[in-house]
């Protein structure tokens, strides 16, 4: 078991390299096997998701060759399974873009239902639903989707609900579905916009993707060939150091980002206080923390281009050294605030009423043990362990580990006192005589 320790106090200083995007690669790898030849992809981040989904296509029967540490390719002429077991599905949420994927190339797809991020209710009903709309008979079966489908026609499909998820799946199965597929309310995330992109490259027909009607015209799967494709920035890794540089008081300038896409979070950060340089040029964004206690504000995440869900957490910790009471409602997640219970233990001062977290200014954060409940929630400890007074230390950072590729190495090189220690397994320990 690892866990990292932080002593906290040091203002983040120099320069970052933020990743490929972990949304947008978790869509694009299963796409990949779409393809009638090799993909090969760039940008890909060292994170545990990826390594999942390697593991899963590998499973299915498809290669997975590694080019170098962040460059993949992926051969689908192998594939020959569409299951994809439990043990492999309940590890991250992604997983469910297999369902689409599969459900095109076999019109036969059985999938576990998808595990990831505890936030509450999951639902994966707006996904079902576009499945049967294309054509698909859709049964649970031992907490699997068991789907099939003789053809899978063009149709029109409104979603009740923005949804990334379901968004991303009705394009990976209506992208050879006969006639056209119009998708209405759909998520406009940077991470459908580069699924579509890496899609049209094959040869898809995609228009409208950032929009909220995407429009799909179905091409024959034998016309999808295999591309070289490089993934976009990572919106929500680039948004956690530059909130982490504002909480330190520091001066970090992230770089390799579409500041575009950060404009939400880069809006929030001058609201309470930060100074924010981007540099479209150079593709950059600097941040440079305040000497005065920040601003208390008031946030709502939505879903893009508001401020995002996956930036929340990151944004309360910063949020818990500010001037007086800020108020961050969740808007697109029924529990997101379980972490809090841990910011607690640093001195935050923070009540949750439904899906708004009060948070009430302190001077100060102070040291405690504490553990990463999820992804962000692991995030947030992080930057509050960077400003904590003493040695803070956060505990089950695999969930960190699925999302953030060597993060407390990046921390290091901006000047963080950090390390990643091996804590013994006392139940392993008892166990040897
Ligand atoms: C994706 C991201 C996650 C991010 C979230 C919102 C991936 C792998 N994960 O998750 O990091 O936090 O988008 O930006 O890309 N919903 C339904 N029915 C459905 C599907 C979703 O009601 O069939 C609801 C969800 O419960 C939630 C909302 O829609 O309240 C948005 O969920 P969705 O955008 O689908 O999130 P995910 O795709 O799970």
């Amino acid at each position: 078991m690892e866990k990292f320790i932080i002593r906290g106090g040091k203002p983040l200083r120099g320069e970052v390299a933020i990743g490929g995007a972990k949304n947008a690669v978790v869509a694009i790898l299963p796409a990949a096997l779409l393809a009638n030849d090799k993909c090969v992809i760039r940008n890909i981040p060292c994170i545990s998701d990826v390594a999942m989904d390697i593991d899963i296509i590998r499973d299915i029967g498809g290669a997975v060759r590694l080019i170098d540490r962040h460059t993949l390719e992926i051969d689908p002429s192998g594939l020959r399974d569409v299951e994809v077991p439990y043990e492999l599905a309940r590890s991250m949420r992604a997983s469910y873009y297999f369902l689409g994927v599969l459900l095109t190339k076999f019109r036969h797809a059985l999938v576990s239902h998808p595990g990831g991020c505890n936030f509450g209710d999951r639902p994966m009903d707006q996904h079902i639903k576009c499945f049967n709309a294309l054509g698909a008979t859709c049964e649970l079966v031992k907490g699997a989707y068991d789907m099939s489908a003789e053809r899978l026609l063009g149709t029109q499909i409104y979603f009740d609900k923005v949804t990334v998820g379901a968004t991303i799946n009705a394009m990976l199965s209506s992208v050879c579905a006969e006639g056209l597929t119009i998708l209405e309310n759909a998520a406009r995330e940077p991470h459908v916009v580069d699924l579509a992109n890496f899609l049209n490259t094959m040869g898809a027909h995609i228009i409208g993707a950032g929009t909220d009607v995407i429009k799909i015209r179905g091409v024959p799967q034998s016309s999808l060939c295999g591309v070289d494709y490089t993934i976009i920035p990572d919106q929500i890794e680039a948004g956690t150091y530059m909130v982490a540089a504002a909480a330190t008081r520091g001066d970090v300038t992230v770089t390799g980002v579409i500041p575009k896409h950060l404009e939400s979070i880069t809006m929030k950060l001058r609201d309470v206080g930060a100074k924010v340089i981007e540099d479209n040029e150079h593709e950059s964004v600097r941040v440079i923390g305040s000497d005065k206690p920040y601003r208390s504000t008031s946030c709502i995440t939505l879903p893009h281009p508001g401020f995002p869900t996956d930036m929340q957490p990151q944004f309360t910790a910063l949020l818990t050294m500010a001037s007086g009471v800020s108020m961050l409602s969740e808007g697109v997640f029924d529990t997101r605030f379980r972490y809090v219970d841990e910011l607690r233990r640093l001195g935050a001062n923070i009540k949750v009423d439904g899906k708004t977290a009060i948070i009430t200014g302190v001077e100060r954060l102070t040291s405690a043990p504490t553990r990463a409940l999820d992804l962000r929630a692991g995030a947030a400890l992080m930057i509050a362990g960077l400003c904590a007074e003493g040695v803070t230390e956060i505990e089950e950072i695999h969930h960190i580990e699925r999302g953030y590729e060597d993060m407390e190495v990046k921390l290091r090189g901006l000047g963080a006192d950090i390390k990643k220690i091996n804590r013994p397994d006392k139940v392993a320990a008892a166990n040897v005589v």
